[in-house]
């Protein structure tokens, strides 16, 4: 029979045992109540360290193997990129687009069971085309490649823009030393300009300053109002959360590949929704940079000018493109955009 006392002394310590682990519950959660655990990464200081990717991030093909544009034919949109081209120093490349038969459009608009959304016309042909182009990196077994469609524009400051976005994109997927290209290797795709991507304040970001970011009050399109998580003068990096537009993306081997077996059977609207349903769903491993370094140029609405894609849904273009080539449209969120600065020296954020 133990002696009585033991019995209170065991109690006490039970109790006591209780209090620390009730004690030490509170503590836990009032310091996760003070400090959240926040999602962002680190903010960059300025200036930068120099870093041997900075001279390849600026280089003439911005540290990817190639610059691949999407391109059907010569016209306003051409010209004004190989404007802006020449002014930033950049190396792109416009292979020929071969192009599909009426069979193999309706053909792919109807790849997928009835439960999907399905392509038009137009999107299709778009898809197709973008396609080809990995297509064509896969068969020249580039590294990486950055894809842009022929109407988009960038800031002057693109290569400085560059050189930022290397060490960001680098910290943010922990590249090792060793991996090559100034972004690294750990991603399928990199978006470097989209019509819109939220950043929320919960949304796991590493966060970098960039003199050449629009101010917040200026920034436009639709996902201006999910941006409470940005702050000014602050570009960030992030996995994809809702990024739309393939007017200029980045890709990796690894990437390419991935895309030509994911967006290769259709199976939704259009090849830039499905690839940010890939994004989302987790089958391609997508990075994005918020605000977008790069966006389409529009030229002056008056002239009826409508996309390519609509063209291909059978809705002609009104515009007589020798007027409004000499008249200036504008760019969404490129304070000084390339295309506005070769051609017409100035300024044309919309
Ligand atoms: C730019 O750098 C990338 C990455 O090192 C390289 O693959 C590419 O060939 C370079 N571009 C030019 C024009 O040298
Ligand atoms: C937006 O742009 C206009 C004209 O370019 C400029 O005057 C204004 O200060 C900008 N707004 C903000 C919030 O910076
Ligand atoms: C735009 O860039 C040019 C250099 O190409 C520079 O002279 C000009 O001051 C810049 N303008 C703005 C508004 O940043």
């Amino acid at each position: 029979m133990p002696p009585p006392i033991f019995k209170p002394r065991r109690r006490l310590t039970q109790n006591r045992l209780k209090y620390g682990i009730g004690l030490t519950i509170f503590i836990i959660l009032t310091y996760l109540y003070l400090f959240p655990s926040s999602p962002v990464l680190r903010i960059l200081s300025r200036p930068q360290t120099p870093s041997p990717h900075h001279t390849t991030a600026s280089n003439s093909t911005l540290g990817f193997q190639k610059i691949l544009v999407l391109s059907t034919r010569p016209s306003w949109r051409t010209r004004g990129l190989h404007a802006a081209a020449a002014h930033t120093n950049l190396d792109l490349t416009i292979p020929n687009q071969a192009l599909p038969t009426d069979e193999l459009i309706t053909a792919f608009q109807s790849l997928g069971p009835s439960s999907v959304k399905h392509p038009l016309r137009g999107e299709a042909f778009n898809w197709l085309a973008h396609l080809d182009l990995m297509k064509l990196i896969a068969a020249q077994d580039y590294t990486t490649a950055l894809i842009l469609e022929d109407d988009v524009d960038w800031d002057v400051s693109i290569k400085e823009q560059m050189k930022l976005l290397s060490d960001a994109v680098r910290e943010f997927t922990y590249a090792a030393p060793e991996e090559e290209g100034p972004y690294g290797e750990r991603w399928d795709v990199l978006w470097l300009g989209h019509c819109g991507e939220p950043t929320r304040r919960d949304t796991r970001r590493l966060e970098y300053f960039d003199a050449s970011v629009p101010a917040m009050g200026n920034y436009s399109g639709w996902a201006a109002r999910y941006h409470d998580g940005l702050s000014e003068g602050v570009r960030v990096v992030q996995r994809a959360v809702n990024p739309v537009c393939s007017f200029a993306f980045a890709v990796t081997r690894r990437g390419a590949r991935k895309i030509l077996k994911w967006a290769g059977k259709g199976e939704n609207e259009a090849y830039d929704i499905r690839l940010m349903q890939g994004c989302k769903e987790k089958r391609l491993s997508c990075v994005v940079v918020n605000p977008e370094l790069m966006h389409h140029y529009v030229p002056p609405r008056e002239f009826g000018h409508i996309s390519n894609v609509a063209e291909g849904n059978g809705r002609a273009s009104e515009a007589e493109e020798e007027e409004f080539e000499r008249i200036m449209g504008n760019t969404a969120n490129v304070v000084n955009s390339t295309r506005c600065r070769a051609l017409f020296d100035s300024t044309c954020m919309r």
